[in-house]
């Protein structure tokens, strides 16, 4: 059988879809060609990262739990539309749902997310977006960062694959420091990871 030349990729995404953005960046500029972006999936109807897909011709869904009733039937509608892509490489950029070990376990080491701190800090059920820089300012730390690792069953428990470190300044906010680690960390590392793991899936 003819080799892939390149992995198909689904984005799971749920809000601002900035890490998409840097994605679908990315690609443009060459700096992800083992992987190609061919769908991008939001549980929430409202996300701006959807229109961030269609305005780069990427074709879409929007699979949420309240309509399909459970999150086993969410994620069951998830796994028929990613075999309808023959996706490759899930990537989760702001997916702001937990997915189950059943889940998890039919794409093993085929899931990577982005974490916005140095795991294991700050990590795990309950830290996500903003929440997770409240955190590290209300404990004081004065370095933080980004983490892309692999999915599992353990909430941002898998494999690392790449981090990147970010200073904190005395007058930050959660705000203004959720937007330097995005600047500094997160859109460096995700597109990074992205053609790390496709490269890796297509030497298979
Ligand atoms: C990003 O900071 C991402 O790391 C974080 O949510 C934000 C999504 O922004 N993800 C988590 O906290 C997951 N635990 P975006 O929609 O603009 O990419």
């Amino acid at each position: 059988m003819k080799k892939k030349q390149t992995a198909n990729i689904a984005v799971l995404v749920s809000g601002g879809g900035t890490n998409l953005q840097a994605l679908i960046n990315a690609q443009n500029k060459g700096i992800l060609t083992s992987g190609r972006i061919v769908l991008v999936i939001s549980n929430n109807a409202n996300a701006f990262a959807l229109t961030r897909a269609q305005r780069a011709g990427i074709d879409t869904a929007v699979i949420t739990r309240k309509e399909a009733g459970s999150q086993e039937a969410m994620e069951q509608k998830i796994c028929e539309t990613l075999d309808a892509y023959k996706i490759d490489l899930i990537i989760l950029a702001g997916f702001m749902s937990i997915l189950s070990a059943d889940f998890t376990g039919r794409y093993d080491h085929r899931i990577i997310n982005v974490h916005p701190s140095l795991i294991p800090s700050f990590c795990g059920e309950g830290f996500y977006g903003l929440r997770v820089h409240e955190a590290a300012l209300a404990k004081g730390v004065k370095v933080t960062g980004a983490t892309v690792h692999f999915v599992n069953e353990i909430p941002d428990g898998g494999e690392i694959i790449l981090q990147k470190a970010v200073n904190i300044k005395e007058d930050d906010t959660p705000e203004t420091l959720q937007k330097r680690v995005m600047r500094l960390a997160e859109w460096k590392l995700l597109p990074a990871a992205a053609e790390k793991v496709s490269r890796q899936l297509l030497e298979q």
